[in-house]
């Protein structure tokens, strides 16, 4: 690194619990320096402390609430007043929201359609002309394996949006792939992490058996293999990518019964 030049951290958003904070401890683990992002400011600066004191690397906190426009622009000036530059971006934030269009309140589709659409997009168009002027970098988009499922009602706004973070990060892994930045989009089945609760607890509320359920530490592993090798995308474990499979070579009517049950 040139005397001067900023220095390279990977930037993870939702590090405050679950997959983002599994992306944290496995770049941690890798002697990547962080920056970590999420609302709630206390979790975020235990895991920092917490990994800072393991693996002798800086891990930043930049509190911010994605949902709020202008939040990616504060966090690449954040990065910059700190003399930052991101190598690598996983965009992980997000969050369940159970029930039909109608009955949930708008500021919670508009957040959705903020932190899970607008903000990765935005990141990625902030921070990624840095990436292409040094001929390397990371982007790990997650998305979820509902974004292969089916449309269905009750998910009438999560699936679309997954779906479309999953097309926005094919076509700009396509874009990126000359200028030697590698753009992977993760779809991860069931993961055990607060997102249920955090959503109130009914999101697909049926009763899912233990061993269907990753851990955050083995998505954030198969991502960052996934990425390192500039595989498009990844479906982490093998139930997951069955279901992939059938999903994909299921007629549609059978597609669409086979979510419904
Ligand atoms: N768990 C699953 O089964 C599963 C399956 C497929 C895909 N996913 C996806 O995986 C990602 C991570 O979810 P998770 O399962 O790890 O859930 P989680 O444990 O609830 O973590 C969600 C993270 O997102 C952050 N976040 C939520 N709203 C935010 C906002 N407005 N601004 C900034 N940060 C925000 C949360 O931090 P704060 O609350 O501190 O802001 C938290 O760090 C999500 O995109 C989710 O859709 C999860």
């Amino acid at each position: 690194m040139a005397p001067g030049s900023p220095r390279p951290v990977a930037l993870v958003t939702g590090a405050s619990s679950g997959i983002g904070a599994g992306f944290a401890r496995a770049l941690a683990a890798r002697g990547h320096d962080l920056a970590l992002v999420a609302r709630r400011e206390a979790p975020l600066r235990e895991v920092a402390g917490t990994l800072e004191r393991a693996h002798g690397i800086r891990a930043h906190c930049l509190p911010a609430d994605l949902a709020r426009p202008g939040a990616p622009e504060e966090i690449a000036a954040g990065l910059a007043a700190r003399g930052l530059a991101a190598c690598l971006l996983v965009n992980n934030a997000g969050f369940g929201v159970p029930g039909m269009l109608c009955d949930v309140p708008w500021e919670r589709h508009r957040a959705t359609i903020e932190v899970m659409a607008a903000a990765p997009v935005r990141l990625c168009h902030l921070l990624a002309p840095a990436m292409m002027a040094a001929r390397s970098g990371r982007i790990v988009n997650v998305s979820s394996l509902s974004a292969l499922l089916p449309p269905h009602a009750g998910g009438t706004l999560y699936y679309p949006v997954k779906s479309f973070l999953l097309q926005f990060s094919l076509a700009f892994h396509a874009e990126m792939r000359p200028h030697g930045v590698h753009v992977t989009a993760v779809c991860p089945g069931f993961t055990a992490t607060g997102f249920r609760a955090a959503a109130g607890g009914t999101v697909e509320s049926v009763a899912v058996p233990r061993w269907l359920w990753s851990e955050p530490a083995d998505v954030a592993a198969a991502a960052l293999r996934a990425v390192a090798a500039n595989r498009p995308v990844c479906i982490p474990g093998l139930f997951n990518k069955m279901v992939a499979v059938a999903f994909k070579l299921a007629p549609a009517a059978l597609g669409r019964r086979m979510v419904r049950g």
